[in-house]
């Protein structure tokens, strides 16, 4: 068996030769070895082709194709073939359809038509599995599993009577008896006390707001219950196949959280994730930074691997912009800076055919007489000489907490203000720290959090009593840490914690807050420090505290709207409305100042600086996001250009670069 290529940055994407006549392959293969590509990943949607009927497998193809990438020395992180079900299938088990919220059931003709429920398909895929382990255990090309894909990209939730009994399953394991769910979901309101397992349901569409409480864990289920699938492709591979990693690639992009990947992450020998760039995100970069870190977070700081972003536009916005020259190799490279060992693509070969067939690949329509073709071998190259960093580990002394369950909880309809939306105080503070050259880590509120020298709390309106024990740990071991508004509200059943807000947190930060005053939109209000404040505001009162900066207008004018308060060898901030621009910088700036937290080099604002380092060895990587040229005064040997930056290393703007630092 080989194993994962390491002698590079692991270079490579989604490899689809069932949709192309096998006199392509080798050309295939031959144009891969040109550009560099160490990894394919082989047979994602390929169930049709590998099971063509009801138990019978057609595998011939596959053995070619593996053979070809062997002999091209092209490692193959093999799919179970299990993420989309082939037309006999549905065709058979109609049941096994997804259905909507609204009680309309789903028809095949796209991709992973499949409840995420139903054991039907659970058996389906676990034979597809395991026929593929017993074939390609042994087969010498096969350096990875990897089960389905981007599990719950389509069919989840999915409200059908297979989730429903599911759904009460789950309840009973988790409550016991009906009266402890009836405790939990808060049922006395609106007449909702159910007097059995047998009447629950998923929270279909009802005429109002459903149950909150139904709703976090109709989340938590639906998580639970394709981790389940996952977990009985995987038992199969251990089984069949012992000793060769296991993967499902992961979702890791701020609009995509279907998932709690925290309960997801352990059960992965290798932690892996698509991203894609959002053409109408604010700070799109930043963003793509922010996944990097956050599936470092899932990784326990170990490098991941990136399975699959884009070289250029995609094909499922309503406007698909190309990347700039330059662009896909800043991307690659951000993914690598923050922690990515591998640089996969969506996918070799452009399709002639199907709904994706105006997405970028490495191989473009055009073929190799083309700009694209040259960057990718051009990045091929760069993969190949950042070989030495592979296993190095990212720097971060700040700390972003970051929770699925949360973010679930958070974004409830009947809430105080539509406008607080989770993640965004998140992004905004993960990209002022970026902006500034700070790398953060993106962890679960459950992570090691003492050796941070900042922690910040973004949103984090559910928080169980070790969340905030943890947070108050860290303050008194001698971390700053930052709470913004809405954090600390609810306990893990979203019940709020009463006796004043933020009920979980209102000690370590010193306040004391009487009632929320949500913000229209559009509207602000003047802090007496000259800066502004939008979305949110309330009523605070100072109970431990120092008031940093007040309200200077309006209804609460003379109310504090930051505080801080020193702790143990610490101190606790507490932001209670939303900053922007140059006010948060100022703010961040204070705070980092206060932690002893500095970026490795200093720049200007705009350029991204992070550190991976490897016993003695040590990497910068310095990506210009500015539209004007900027030096960073670093001294050794950057692998991008192959040259030596003795103390002036000049970025373009848009530029990369990766240096072995000599310090
Ligand atoms: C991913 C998916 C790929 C492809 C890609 C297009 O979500 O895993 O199969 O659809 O998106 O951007």
């Amino acid at each position: 068996m080989r194993s994962w290529p390491t002698d590079r940055v692991a270079l490579g994407g989604d490899y689809n030769p069932e949709q192309w006549p096998r006199d392509v392959w080798p050309q295939d293969v031959a144009l891969m070895r040109e550009a560099g590509v160490s990894f394919v990943s082989v047979g994602i949607f390929a169930w049709s082709a590998l099971e063509p009927e009801p138990g019978r497998f057609d595998l011939g193809w596959l053995d070619e194709v593996m053979d070809l990438l062997h002999e091209g020395g092209i490692a193959v992180d093999l799919a179970t073939g299990t993420a989309s079900p082939p037309p006999w299938f549905s065709h058979r088990y109609p049941d096994t359809l997804p259905v909507t919220r609204d009680g309309h059931r789903l028809w095949p003709g796209g991709r992973q038509a499949y409840c995420p429920s139903s054991t039907v398909f659970r058996d389906h895929a676990v034979r597809l599995a395991e026929t593929m382990a017993q074939r390609y255990r042994d087969h010498p090309a096969l350096a990875m599993w990897h089960v389905s894909n981007e599990y719950a990209c389509h069919n989840t939730p999915c409200y059908c009577d297979t989730c429903a009994a599911a759904f009460r399953d789950w309840l009973r394991r988790r409550y016991g008896d009906v009266a402890t769910m009836n405790d939990a979901w808060g049922t006395s309101f609106w007449s909702q006390r159910h007097t059995t397992f047998e009447h629950v349901l998923p929270p279909r569409q009802a005429p109002t707001a459903s149950n909150p409480t139904q709703l976090l864990d109709y989340r938590r289920f639906s998580s639970d219950t394709l981790l389940d699938q996952f977990l009985a492709e995987r038992a199969v591979l251990e089984r069949v196949s012992p000793g060769v990693p296991i993967t499902t690639n992961f979702m890791t992009l701020s609009h995509f959280r279907h998932l709690d990947y925290t309960r997801w992450a352990p059960h992965q020998d290798v932690v892996s994730t698509d991203h894609y760039l959002v053409a109408t995100q604010a700070d799109p970069g930043a963003e793509l930074s922010f996944s990097g870190d956050l599936t470092r977070g899932l990784a326990g700081g170990a490098p991941w691997l990136l399975m699959e972003h884009s070289t250029s536009a995609v094909n499922w916005q309503p406007v698909n912009p190309a990347k700039a020259p330059g662009q896909m190799l800043r991307n690659s490279l951000a993914h690598v800076a923050h922690g990515a060992d591998t640089v996969g693509f969506f996918q070799w070969r452009a399709s002639a055919a199907g709904a994706e067939k105006f997405h970028s690949a490495l191989l473009p329509h055009a073929g190799t007489e083309s700009r694209l073709w040259r960057d990718v071998v051009r990045l091929g190259e760069v993969c190949g000489r950042l070989g030495e960093l592979v296993g190095s580990r990212v720097e971060a002394d700040v700390a972003i907490l970051w929770d699925y369950e949360a973010g679930w909880a958070c974004d409830q309809p009947s809430h105080p203000s539509q406008l607080v939306a989770y993640g965004d105080d998140a992004h905004q503070l993960h990209a002022t720290l970026l902006h500034r050259g700070i790398t953060s880590d993106v962890v679960s509120p459950a992570a090691d959090l003492s050796s941070y020298r900042l922690v910040i709390v973004p949103t984090l309106y559910l928080m169980t009593d070790a969340g905030a024990a943890a947070v108050t740990a860290a303050a008194q071991a001698g971390a700053q840490v930052l709470v913004t508004f809405f954090s600390g509200i609810v306990d893990e059943h979203d019940h709020i914690r009463l006796g004043g807000y933020p009920g979980a947190l209102r000690d370590l930060l010193g306040v004391w807050v009487e009632e929320f005053n949500p913000l229209r939109e559009n509207e602000t209000v003047q802090l007496d420090d000259g800066s502004v404040g939008a979305v949110w505001s309330e009523r605070l009162d100072l109970r431990g505290a120092q008031a940093v900066a007040s309200y200077a207008e309006g209804p609460l004018a003379g109310v504090p709207a930051i505080t801080r308060r020193d702790v143990g060898a610490g101190a606790a901030w507490y932001l209670a409305t939303r900053l922007q621009g140059e006010h948060l910088d100022a703010l961040v700036g204070r705070l980092v100042d206060a932690a002893g937290v500095s970026a490795p080099y200093d720049c200007p604002r705009g350029v991204e600086l992070v550190r991976r380092t490897s016993g003695t060895a040590s990497y910068l990587f310095a990506l210009n996001h500015r539209d004007d040229e900027v030096t960073v005064p670093v001294t050794g040997h950057d692998l991008v250009a192959d040259v030596g930056t003795d103390g002036r290393l000049v970025l373009a703007p848009g530029g990369v670069a990766v240096v072995r630092e000599r310090r």
